[in-house]
């Protein structure tokens, strides 16, 4: 009887990347590493895993990131003591049984578990970064840091092109400056980065949120702005009106556009000491010759935010358009315990980034197998495994089969595999001590003396 084996499939969300593809990824990955070097900036790699408590204290324990996205889970996970810990609060206050909701019995079983037993797959990594930058005292050497990253990152979203379960990042934070021209000389790297892999079709949106001082004091003008048009809006308007009004700003519908056009902009009510550094912000941008557009509207979805904040978005990308996100975050340090530190970053998409780059069509997944090794009878394989094994402890990229094949095959697979050279090696070739070596490309073949054949290779290439 046949058992039909059921087959395991990537978790929703989530997605294999497979070579051509990896090799653009590689390419992409290469050029970060370059540009980022040549700004002065070392990698950090921190954790996938951190406790819950360091994105619920940074991006906003209010945020659509934390409350809804989040991969979070107890560490050991022990149904035993769950189940006993369960019994307990259900008992709790003279309470009967089941006089717990589900979210309120969530919430009490979540609150008794100690800090270190709830973790979190990363949803970002500016906080992981700023956790690394206080663990490790970097603040003592002095000076700024510069550290970028590289790496998967988790969120629970409805996954569609653009947007995964798990995606990617490429970042980069500097932490010690409040200078303005950190700012502009971050959003320099960015373009420079940018232009290097061929994308040139965007828009930088540039915005300041101000500081907490200047942004309670707007926040109470927008509410109070809001009491009046919301019953107009649509329902999660009218919900976000009282709960988080800023998020209101961000609205998609059609029909609340022009009410929200209307309402106060952050970007006018800035203190002095804000509206210096933003204004600065620009004009430095301008002498660099970054193009840009001030977006009053623009507000990230992390709270950690202050003044400087910026979205890059390519039309190339249809609904999922912003390629990277970044900003200012000057009291993030001290949310997390560590000594007051300015700070300023920004992280790209990179899935996203390698749909714009795909669409941009300037780098190219390279074929990159120099050459393919054809033998032809038992006797003429050790040679050939020879060849090979000293082709690639120079580098080259070569392929061989170990089976048996006829000629015309064998040189249908080098084809296939777009081989740039076919070397072959027959009974023939093995007497004479020179081997066939066909360029795939030109159809041109020649005879040539195994020793030679690499730097002839190598200058084709
Ligand atoms: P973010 O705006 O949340 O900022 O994410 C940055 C970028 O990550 C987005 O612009 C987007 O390209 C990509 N991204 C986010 N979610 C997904 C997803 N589900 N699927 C595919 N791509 C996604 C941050 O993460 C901050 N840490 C940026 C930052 C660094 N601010 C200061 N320093």
């Amino acid at each position: 009887m046949n058992v039909r084996i059921e087959p395991i499939r990537s978790v929703k969300g989530t997605r294999d990347l497979l070579p051509p593809d990896t090799g653009l990824w590689q390419q992409v990955e290469a050029e970060a590493h370059r540009v980022f070097a040549a700004y002065h900036y070392g990698e950090i790699r921190t954790p996938i895993l951190e406790e819950t408590a360091l994105f619920a204290r940074s991006v906003g324990a209010d945020t659509d990131i934390v409350m809804k996205e989040m991969y979070s889970f107890l560490d050991p996970l022990d149904l035993e003591q769950l189940a006993r810990i369960f019994t307990e609060i259900q008992g709790q206050e003279g309470r009967p049984q089941g006089a717990f909701g589900a979210a309120g019995l969530k919430a009490a079983l979540w609150d008794v578990f100690p800090r270190e037993q709830k973790l979190t797959l990363r949803p970002e990594a500016t906080a992981s970064v700023v956790r690394a930058y206080i663990e490790h005292s970097l603040y003592n050497q002095g000076g700024i840091h510069k550290l970028y990253y590289l790496g998967p990152m988790f969120r629970r979203e409805r996954p569609q092109k653009g947007r995964y379960r798990q995606f990617y990042q490429i970042g980069a934070e500097v932490l010690g400056s409040q200078s303005p021209l950190v700012d502009a000389e971050v959003l320099e790297m960015l373009v420079l980065f940018l232009g290097r892999i061929g994308i040139r079709e965007y828009q930088l949106l540039l915005n300041s949120v101000g500081c907490p001082k200047c942004r309670s004091e707007y926040l109470n003008g927008l509410r109070e702005a809001l009491q009046s048009v919301k019953a107009s809006m649509c329902t999660d308007c009218q919900r976000r009106a009282d709960t988080n009004p800023l998020r209101v700003l961000d609205c998609k519908v059609e029909a609340d556009q022009p009410t929200i056009e209307k309402l106060p902009k952050i970007i006018d009510h800035l203190d002095p000491e804000c509206r210096q550094h933003f204004d600065r912000v620009t004009s430095e941008l301008q002498a660099r010759g970054l193009a840009h557009q001030v977006t009053p509207r623009l507000v990230r979805g992390l709270d950690y935010y202050t003044r400087t904040t910026f979205e890059i978005t390519s039309g190339a990308l249809g609904a999922q358009n912003a390629v990277v996100g970044g900003g200012r975050y000057d009291g993030l340090s001290e949310m997390l315990g560590g000594p007051p530190t300015p700070g300023i970053g920004f992280s790209i998409g990179q899935d996203r980034l390698i749909l714009a780059v795909q669409a941009a069509a300037v780098l190219k997944s390279e074929a990159t197998l120099a050459a393919y090794v054809v033998w032809m009878g038992e006797a003429t394989l050790p040679p050939a495994v020879r060849l090979v094994r000293e082709l690639r402890a120079q580098g080259l990229s070569v392929e061989i089969d170990y089976d048996p094949m006829k000629i015309k095959r064998a040189m249908g697979v080098a084809n296939k595999l777009q081989a740039r050279f076919a070397i072959i090696i027959g009974e023939g070739e093995l007497a004479n001590g020179r081997y066939q070596v066909k360029d795939m490309r030109s159809g041109e073949q020649q005879e040539m003396a195994p020793e030679s054949i690499s730097s002839y290779v190598r200058e084709k290439l």
